[in-house]
């Protein structure tokens, strides 16, 4: 292997992943947990009883494979995840791992992405690529070969890292190739730790508190400081990267981290930001939180035949039949947590924030179970609030959902798509 990138995944494949823990845990996150894939890109209308065929492009150890293949292989959907990466090492602990766990709807292939229109490997109804594109020679021909190979009606899901919450890691990038990059991975490795235990007080990276994933293992360190290839987006550049591809952005994780409102109270100042297009209000609010490392966007293409408009591609409770899915957190423990005074609180990387609910938030989150509609819900709580109007009811409900959707723990999916 000639190419930097692909040589250092091939040493110290990413993730650091044990297959043994396959036994006792399933790592789940965003993008590409399926209840987000549908939210987010099928309306949550998705019918899962339909084949569904997904990619991981760079997939790595395997996260965003596994979670798919086994979150398709419990809905009983048939299809496959196909899994394409570079690095022979890293697909063999995803293989590894998808074995442990018995699954088989997964193909591995080890190729370049440059490749993937020429592999024939079919089009894909959903695109996992998280972590890839910004180590790309040419990120945006990387993501114009992944829209296309979308189909009819796809969707994608990407990360890239962000540039404010990587303060201070790319001088420090620079000053370690500077004095050893003409060493071996593993002595640099070894360079890397002498320099951040000697890091003086006052420089960037060391003052940077949003960035420790180099203190978890050498794959982490060599992945965040070592990296033969990497660049940061800014919210302006995350735009025009996708806009070039033909595009749209269908959801930012976590909404509310791209909204001015979660960080400022001034009425005045709100006041001037509300009137800016949503893409430059999340530019602003990047600049005012100043510690998003990295971005989560779901993409839909602008001009795709087999679909609605971008905007209709995204769920809404917008009916009585839609069944809100909390995601990433249990009923019980977030109507406790709610009940205490009616506020929910979240840690956006270290930013403390507090967000009023509505008096019925806690007894509605319990009614929460991913198969009840809002009309049952509505129904459930006459039981406690017998006047409790269906117009009263959606009011509080929609600003709930705009504080849970916010923090990314509230979806929506339609009846079409529960329980398949
Ligand atoms: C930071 S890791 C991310 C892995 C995985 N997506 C995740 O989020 O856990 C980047 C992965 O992209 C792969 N990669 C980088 N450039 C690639 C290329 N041109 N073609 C295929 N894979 C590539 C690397 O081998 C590596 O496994």
């Amino acid at each position: 292997m000639t190419d930097p990138v692909q040589a250092q995944y091939e040493a110290y494949p990413y993730p650091a992943r044990d297959p043994a823990d396959e036994s006792h845990r399933l790592i789940t996150g965003s993008p590409s947990h399926l209840d987000e894939v549908n939210h987010y890109l099928f309306a949550g209308r998705r019918d899962f009883t339909r084949p569904f065929r997904a990619l991981a492009a760079g997939g790595g150890t395997g996260d965003a494979a596994i979670m798919m293949a086994q979150q398709l292989a419990d809905r009983g959907t048939a299809g496959e995840v196909v899994y394409l990466d570079a690095s022979r090492a890293a697909r063999d602990i995803a293989a590894a791992r998808a074995a442990a766990r018995g699954l088989s709807n997964i193909a591995f292939h080890t190729a370049d992405l440059a490749a993937l229109l020429e592999l024939g490997l079919g089009a894909f109804d959903y695109i996992d690529c998280c972590g890839v594109l910004h180590h790309l020679e040419d990120p945006a021909a990387g993501l114009a070969r992944l829209a296309e190979a979308l189909a009819p009606g796809g969707g994608l899901g990407l990360m890239l890292y962000g540039t404010y919450g990587r303060t201070g890691l790319y001088p420090v990038q620079a000053l370690l190739r500077e004095i050893g990059g003409e060493l071996p991975l593993a002595e640099r490795v070894g360079l890397a730790r002498r320099l951040l235990g000697a890091l003086p007080a006052t420089n960037w990276l060391r003052r940077n508190p949003f960035l420790g994933d180099h203190q978890r293992s050498d794959a982490e360190l060599v992945d965040l400081l070592l990296h033969a290839r990497d660049r940061a987006y800014g919210v302006p550049e995350l735009f025009a990267l996708f806009d070039g591809a033909g595009l749209a952005v269908t959801g930012l994780i976590e909404p509310a981290r791209y909204e001015p409102a979660t960080y400022l109270k001034d009425p005045r100042l709100l006041g001037r930001l509300a009137s800016l297009p949503w893409r430059d209000r999340a530019a602003c609010a990047e600049t005012l939180a100043g510690n998003m490392k990295r971005h989560i966007a779901y993409l839909a293409r602008r001009d795709d035949p087999g679909s609605a408009p971008p905007e209709a591609r995204v769920a809404k409770p917008d009916s009585p039949e839609a069944v809100p899915v909390l995601h990433g957190v249990e009923a019980p423990e977030l109507a406790r947590s709610l009940s205490r005074e009616l506020v929910l609180t979240a840690d956006f990387d270290s930013l403390k924030l507090r967000f009023p609910v509505p008096r019925l938030a806690p007894a509605t989150v319990m009614r929460i179970d991913g198969r009840a509609s809002l009309a049952a819900i509505h129904t459930g709580l006459q039981g406690l609030h017998p006047t409790l109007i269906w117009e009263d009811f959606k009011a509080q409900f929609d600003e709930l959902y705009a504080v849970l959707n916010g923090v990314n723990a509230l979806l929506i999916a339609h009846p079409s798509s529960v329980g398949k």
